[in-house]
């Protein structure tokens, strides 16, 4: 493979490969950087700070100026996220949640949490049914609880459930997107299934729920909706949706792809018990140490490319200075791969035990959080 071929990299909302470059994805969906000056009026205006924000986790926005602008005029905005239930969830799919969750706590607004099971369903190569889709939507719904929403400003809706609500708003958002539209933003073609094409209507339903701004947080693979959205939201009396979006956490197996649902070398399940999450590390995590101890020792790791730390940089551990402790002890050589391995999975088993009894106790709160 020549140097152009490996630098290639697809993002679709159903499909990550390659490496992804960053800059290259904001120059091609036309979001925006998130600058420094804006990093500092989120942080002002929600009067604290995000690990995740400090560290650029979450790098691109659409609009985020104008939700702040409504914020600081008392006009108001709401949030948005959403899952796509098509089995257990990994730490992938929770972290979009955690920081709606910091968002929601600081701006004290209105969530709302969309779970397309419709989606999972006409999504033809998971072969998941209708029944699957159902079965995962009440699981995921607990593991989405856990994360400790506000349920008085909190609505969690499964697709197939509020469909009779959002059908009109629906057809009025379909009416308007055409073939050549969804065939050029999500990639369809004549042997696409006419649900798969109907769908990106529903997923954009929530952006109008309220008529105040909306702002999405979200790894940036579900983008390309937004942009169909701020197509025609301003023809129909609604504002064009605002998104703050992220970077993907990487595969346990290094920097390519996204974890994934059905390959489970690529990812930690949130319900992986405490001994497979230690296996699967000491197996599978990349590690950006060197081949042997004197070796590590000499020239020092590289924690750009080391998967645990990554993880715990961009999600795991909140504590800067001792995020800054671990690169740079990582970096001189002092601490080894293993020992790098046995802080995350320490870290990393504290985080789904806890979510793991947040979940346990969600099964009695469903009806607080679906009314
Ligand atoms: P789904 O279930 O594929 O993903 C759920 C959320 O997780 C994000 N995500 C990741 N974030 C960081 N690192 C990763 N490796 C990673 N993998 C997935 C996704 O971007 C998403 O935020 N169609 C959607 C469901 C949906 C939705 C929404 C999502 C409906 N409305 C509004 C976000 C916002 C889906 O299948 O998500």
């Amino acid at each position: 493979m020549s140097a152009e071929e490996e630098k290639e990299f697809v993002v679709t909302p159903w499909e990550v490969s390659g490496i992804v470059d960053y800059d290259k994805l904001i120059q091609e969906f036309g979001t925006e950087q998130i600058s420094d000056e804006l990093y500092a009026r989120l942080e002002r205006d929600a009067k604290g700070s995000h690990h995740m924000l400090r560290r650029r986790v979450f790098f691109s926005h659409r609009d985020l100026n104008q939700v702040l602008d409504d914020y600081e005029s008392g006009k108001g905005f709401f949030l948005y996220t959403g899952r796509g239930p098509s089995g257990r969830m990994h730490i992938g799919h929770i972290v979009a949640f955690y920081f709606t969750k910091w968002l929601q706590d600081r701006f004290k607004v209105n969530l709302y949490i969309q779970i397309t099971d419709d989606e999972k369903f006409l999504e033809e190569r998971r072969n998941l049914t209708l029944e699957d889709a159902h079965k995962w939507s009440l699981d995921n719904i607990l593991d989405i609880i856990a994360v400790g929403f506000d349920p008085d400003r909190t609505f969690i809706f499964r697709d197939t459930e509020f469909m009779g609500r959002m059908y009109n708003m629906a057809i009025k958002i379909a009416r308007r997107i055409n073939y050549s539209t969804v065939k050029a933003v999500f990639g369809f073609n004549l042997q696409t299934n006419i649900g798969m094409l109907f769908y990106p209507a529903v997923q954009i339903v929530p952006t109008m729920l309220e008529r105040k701004r909306c702002l999405i947080p979200a790894a940036i693979d579900q983008d390309p909706y937004w942009r169909v959205q701020r197509d025609v939201a301003e023809g129909m009396g609604y504002y064009k949706t605002a998104a703050i979006h992220s970077k993907f956490i990487p595969p346990l197996i290094g920097f390519q792809g996204k974890m994934s649902t059905s390959r489970p070398e690529t990812a930690i399940y949130l319900d992986d018990e405490p001994k497979i999450v230690a296996e699967k590390i000491y197996k599978y995590a990349f590690s950006g140490g060197q081949a042997t101890i004197e070796l590590h020792r000499k020239l020092g790791g590289n924690p750009d490319v080391d998967v645990p730390f990554q993880w715990l940089y961009m999600f795991l551990e909140e504590d800067d200075s001792k995020i800054e402790g671990i690169a740079e002890r990582y970096r001189r050589g002092e601490l080894l791969t293993g020992e790098l391995k046995e802080i995350f999975i320490e870290k990393l088993n504290q985080f789904l035990e806890k979510q793991r009894q947040r979940k346990d106790a969600a099964r009695d709160k469903t009806k607080l959080y679906m009314r």
